[in-house]
Parts: C-alpha cells; structure tokens; sequence
C-alpha cells in the first residue's frame, strides 16, 4: 500500500504565471537583445537593490561565479578563512582563484563561522573571512567585523541562502564587503542558474561590472583580466516574473515551518534547527537534528525515510574539507573540527516547498515519528543495505535498495 503513495520530493520550484514570463520572452525576442545588460537584467538588478535596500545589486551567471569575481575584485592573496559548513562551491570558488581556504569550526548554535576560531587561525598571510548564512541563518556579523578590522582582513557572505532575509532588521547585502546570492534553480526565488553580488561600495560594485564583461569598459576598451559571468535576458524575464510570487511564498514557507515544528514536537530526539531571534528567515531551508535518543542515527533515518517515498537531504554531508581536493591535500581538517563533524552528521533537511501540502508535511512527521519507534529492525536493514548497495556504481542500486525498504 504504502509504495503507492505518491513520493515526496526533496523540492519544487513554485510554478509560476506562464503567460507573464512569456510575455517577458516575447519582449525580448522583439528588443532582439538577449544578454550584455539588457532591459531585463537592468530592471532586475534594480529591483532586487530595492527589496534589499541596497547601493548595487550585480547580476552573475551564478554564484560560484559570483564569490570568485568578488576575491578578484578584492584583489585578495594568501590564506581566506571560510566555514566546512557549507555546500562545496564556497571553498571551491577559493581554490580558483589560487587561493588557500583555511577551514574554521562553526558555532553549534547558529551553524555559521565560529568567531572563536576564526581568531585563532589569523595568520600574517590571512587576506579575508568567507562566511557563510547557512540556511538564511545569519554568521555573527558583529564579531567577525571587530575580527576584520582588527586583523585588517576583507569580509565576504556566501548568501547563497539568504534572499529576503535580515539581522536586527537589516536586510541582507549590507554586511561585509559584499554578500553572494544564488538564484540556481532549486533555490526559493531562481533565475533557472544565476546569482546577485550586493554591495554598497560603489567603487566594488564598478569592478565587478568589468569583471563580469571580459573587463570591457565601453566599447573597444578593456580594462582588466575579465571573464563572461553575465546573466541572461531571458534568466532575468523570469526572475522579473518570479519576483512578485516571493511574499506569498515566504508565508507559505513559515507556515510549513508551523507545522512541521507542531508535528515532530513531541518526536523524542528530533529538534527542529531554528533561527536566531534577530534573523527575519525566508523558510527555504528546514534543518533538524537526529539525535542520539531518536534511537536510530541520522543516516537510518535518511535511508528509512526515502524508502517511504519521502526524499530528504544530508546538507551539508560531509562538509566540504571532506570533499576532494581539501580531503587529500589537507587531511588535518578531519581533526579540527568536532563542531561540524557533529553537526554533518547529526543535520536532515526535510522536504520544504510553497506546493508541499498540509498533508503532505504530515505524512513526513508520521513517517518520521514511525521510524523513531521502529529502530530495531530499520538497524538491521540498514546494515544489509550497507553491504549491499553502497560502493556500488552509480545511485541506481541504492536508490532501488532504499525504497524496497525494511520491509520487503
Ligand atoms: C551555500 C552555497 N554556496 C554557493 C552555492 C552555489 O550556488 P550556484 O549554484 O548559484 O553557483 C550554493 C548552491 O547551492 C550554496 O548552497
């Protein structure tokens, strides 16, 4: 019975009004003007700096991209302390621009960038904090401030998570010297790929605009070692289109969070990862813990739960010092950091989504609640499951294993 219920998937873009991007897309194909800061792309820049309240709102291809034009135009060298609590892209986006990431335990509270540490791996040849809002939490802005003015070190947010968000009321793009958004697809508001750097610096702001454009300055004038980031027309048509879905869909968003938190309330070992009080979320994310009470570990629980048609995701598992080429070239890491260790292997994001419906939330808190009280046997098969399935190629064999379930 239960394998003909309809899965629950992980996540789903929102559909939007087709026929107001399509007419976006017919505007463009009318301006015969598809990229190179277009009508589209100039308008969303613009409304984005206005939601955000802030100076400059440049528009990338994506994100990854976006952090490595912004430690270009910072013109930064040596050593850049990020967070392990993060999906790769972040130290990556280090590494390509030959630079070294140093990683720093997190807070256990807010998941971000530990302030502590971040202190004690300064070095002379420290150049720049990456931090990372994790889940639209934000890092402790104030501390790592007062870190970086003291050190002299460049500040810069991965916000990937971010849009929509503030700290003590202040939206997100004022911190730092500059904070990296994501519009990639699977994000809460999307441009299919894409990304936004905020600023209020202008003079920043001015070389990103060359960055982005093969360092052209006009027409036939090239100014600096540039690459292509640009966005597109029609990524931009459908931002533009996206964008007046965004309050709805926050609310949509912290109601599912409601019940969710009703739901696994009284579920002995799980706690719901929650923002701090001065952070005003957007509700993309919905992180809990597995601990060790719930009886069986976060991975059972993982497998358990796909196995019952309800995808979830291990973020940030491992944590990216656990990903080549940091795994191999800096094995240390492994030892460093109990926080995230603890934290990666103790975090499940459940599915949240504007079309998930009440009842589906539901189905997840009973399939979570159920597999808590079946721990004995989810152990066994798990363990089989292991044997079986993992190590081999591909994800099919253990796709198939996980939802053949305990039971079969
Ligand atoms: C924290 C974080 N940083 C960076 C990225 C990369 O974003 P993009 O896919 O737009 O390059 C992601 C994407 O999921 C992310 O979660």
């Amino acid at each position: 019975m239960r394998n003909a219920q309809k899965a629950i998937s992980y996540f789903r873009p929102r559909a939007i009004d087709h026929r107001r991007f399509f007419g976006r897309v017919e505007e463009v194909l009318e301006a015969r003007w598809f990229t190179n800061g277009g009508k589209m792309v100039r308008e969303l820049e613009h409304e984005v700096a206005r939601i955000h309240g802030v100076r400059h709102c440049v528009l990338v291809c994506n994100a990854t991209i976006g952090l490595q034009l912004v430690l270009k135009a910072l013109d930064l060298e040596g050593e850049i302390i990020t967070t392990p609590f993060t999906f790769v892209a972040t130290a990556h986006a280090i590494m390509w621009q030959r630079l070294i990431p140093v990683f720093c335990d997190i807070d256990p509270d807010r998941l971000t960038i530990s302030p502590a540490h971040i202190e004690e791996l300064v070095t002379p040849h420290t150049s720049a904090i990456l931090g990372v809002h994790v889940f639209g939490q934000f890092c402790d802005v104030e501390a790592i401030g007062r870190i970086a003015r003291k050190h002299r070190l460049k500040v810069i947010y991965d916000a990937a998570h971010s849009f929509m968000t503030s700290y003590k009321g202040t939206p997100v793009g004022h911190f730092g010297d500059a904070e990296v958004l994501s519009f990639h697809g699977t994000k809460l508001f999307h441009t299919f790929e894409g990304g936004a750097v905020l600023t209020d610096n202008a003079e920043l702001a001015a070389r990103l605009r060359l960055l982005k454009n093969f360092g052209f300055n006009g027409l036939d004038n090239v100014q600096y070692i540039g690459t292509n980031a640009k966005m597109n027309e029609v990524s931009a048509a459908y931002g533009l289109s996206l964008l007046p879905a965004m309050p709805r869909t926050i609310a949509r968003l912290r109601r599912i969070h409601e019940l969710y938190r009703a739901g696994l309330g009284a579920v002995a070992g799980i706690r719901l990862f929650e923002l701090s009080r001065e952070v005003r979320g957007n509700g993309q994310y919905l992180p809990v813990f597995v601990q060790r009470d719930f009886g069986i570990s976060r991975d059972q629980l993982w497998a358990r739960l796909w196995s019952r048609g309800v995808q979830t995701r291990r973020y940030f598992y491992p944590g990216a010092h656990l990903c080549e080429p940091y795994r191999s070239d800096m094995p240390w890491f492994k030892d460093l950091l109990p926080v995230a260790r603890q934290v990666t292997e103790t975090i499940l994001c459940l599915p949240c989504y504007y079309d998930l419906s009440d009842q589906e939330v539901a189905r997840v808190c009973q399939a979570v609640a159920e597999a808590g009280q079946d721990g004995a046997r989810i152990k066994k098969w798990y363990k089989s499951l292991l044997r079986s399935s993992f190590g081999a190629p591909g994800m099919a064999p253990l796709v198939q294993a996980l939802r053949r379930g305990p039971d079969s």
